[in-house]
């Protein structure tokens, strides 16, 4: 036993060898552990003496009922993008006052059921989107709303640029002076209440000082609101954002001490324009799963072309794992049986779907595998299981939580009578 746990790779305290046993592979495990201390860090360091302070979590991310049940369990407000992750926040009983609706586009179906439930915050994006609510909300129905903006600053891996192109199809342009007269119309409408911007400058960014700016950049708009308008920006919600580590080669920094270093600088800032400090609420989507996800393949085999390329052939594909082909992202993986070998060779982990560009790992190190070995790719919690499809007409995997060294399914594996249910 004592050498099976060295050699072993355990998640959770369960052998993940044991997992791909129960549950069969392709499987998605998520360590629940991981996934609550980064809501009870987030939860923690996100707050400063007497200004008011809001945890929101990105449910696009990674959600299901248990995912729901769990932020709930932790306290965190919930950031939903669709009725269908509306629908899935109401069903899990999640308290529709912590629940904040994006989107762009919103259709009416989704502004009704935001009006029906009550829901916490409203996201206005544009004019059009105003015009559709005022049109739709009857005279007993009352909604708090933010507005959208773009602050022009868009936040890449490793840098930031400021531009003042309003290309982005969200939000409306601090620039652009129509903004201002949308601002004075919410604000009069008699049951939109106007409380205050959401804006989001991009995601899995990794340096502190674009954040910074954006607090700023904000801040200053809400002073000019205040002077053309006499309107208060009471809160302000600066989206997410906060990267993971993927590979060595990502460095996030750290929140804990980044956390309250911010707020400082939102207060300092807030005095100096002569507002009063806004309640600050971030929405971290990646940060609080990315790394608390594993997924689990069987390898079948490996080929080496006659170009010499190595490949490891496992039972997913790009329907499962997306972010390869669509975002050349990297990451990082091991043998379960494995995981303490020194790598011996470089090989390309690639998917069964019918698709050259189905790849999982590019490159990477990697002891000899052997048949039916188990692969275990690191921080896949994030926008994996919510990213993925059913191309080639394959299954979604399940959905494991394990904690303690016991396992839970969430979400089961689909079968081939799931693939055409909808069919006619
Ligand atoms: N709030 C808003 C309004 C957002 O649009 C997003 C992400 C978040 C919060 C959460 O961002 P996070 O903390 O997770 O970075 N599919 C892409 C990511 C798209 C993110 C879109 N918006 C990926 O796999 O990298």
């Amino acid at each position: 036993m004592e050498n099976r746990q060295i050699n072993e790779f355990m998640i959770g305290g369960i052998f993940a060898s044991e997992l791909a046993k129960k549950y069969q592979t392709p499987l998605y495990v998520m360590d629940e552990n991981k996934i609550r201390n980064q809501c009870q860090m987030f939860h923690k360091s996100f707050c400063y003496p007497n200004i008011q302070t809001e945890v929101i979590y990105a449910s696009k991310a990674f959600l299901t009922l248990a995912m729901c049940q769990l932020i709930k369990e932790e306290g965190l407000s919930l950031d939903v993008v669709s009725s269908g992750e509306l629908y899935t926040a109401i069903k899990a009983n999640f308290p529709v006052e912590k629940i904040y609706f994006h989107g762009n586009n919103k259709s009416k179906e989704e502004l009704h059921m935001a009006l029906k439930h009550q829901i916490g915050r409203l996201i206005i994006d544009n004019q059009n989107e105003f015009d559709l609510l005022t049109e739709l909300i009857s005279e007993d129905e009352q909604i708090n709303v933010l507005l959208r903006i773009n602050p022009g600053i868009e936040a890449h891996t490793h840098e930031y640029i400021k531009t003042t192109k309003n290309d982005s199809k969200f939000g409306v342009s601090i620039y652009d002076e129509d903004t201002i007269n949308l601002i004075k119309k919410i604000d009069k409408h008699p049951s939109i209440h106007f409380k205050g911007f959401h804006s989001h400058i991009g995601s899995q960014i990794l340096k502190e000082d674009a954040f910074f700016e954006h607090a700023k950049v904000v801040l200053a708009f809400a002073k000019k609101v205040k002077i053309a308008t006499h309107v208060r920006v009471e809160e302000m919600n600066l989206g997410g954002g906060f990267g993971v580590k993927y590979t060595d080669s990502d460095q996030p920094f750290s929140y804990e001490t980044f956390f309250p270093r911010f707020l400082d600088m939102i207060v300092n800032e807030s005095r100096k324009l002569n507002v009063k400090t806004p309640k600050v609420m971030i929405e971290p989507g990646r940060a609080i799963v990315a790394e608390a996800g594993y997924t689990l393949y069987t390898i079948s085999g490996v080929k080496e072309t006659y170009g010499k390329k190595n490949y490891i052939f496992v039972d997913g594909s790009m329907a499962d794992h997306m972010r390869t082909a669509l975002y050349q992202a990297t990451y990082h993986a091991v043998i379960a049986n494995k995981h303490q070998e020194t790598s011996k060779k470089t090989y390309t982990v690639a998917g069964k779907a019918c698709e050259s560009g189905d790849v999982i790992i590019r490159e990477i190190n990697l002891p000899k595998p052997n048949k039916d070995d188990i692969l275990v790719v690191f921080s896949t919690g994030a926008y994996h299981y919510s990213m993925s499809s059913n191309y080639n007409r394959l299954l979604k995997p399940a959905v494991v939580f394990v904690s303690e060294k016991t396992s839970r399914l969430v979400v089961k594996r689909e079968t081939y009578e799931d693939l055409i249910r909808n069919d006619l």
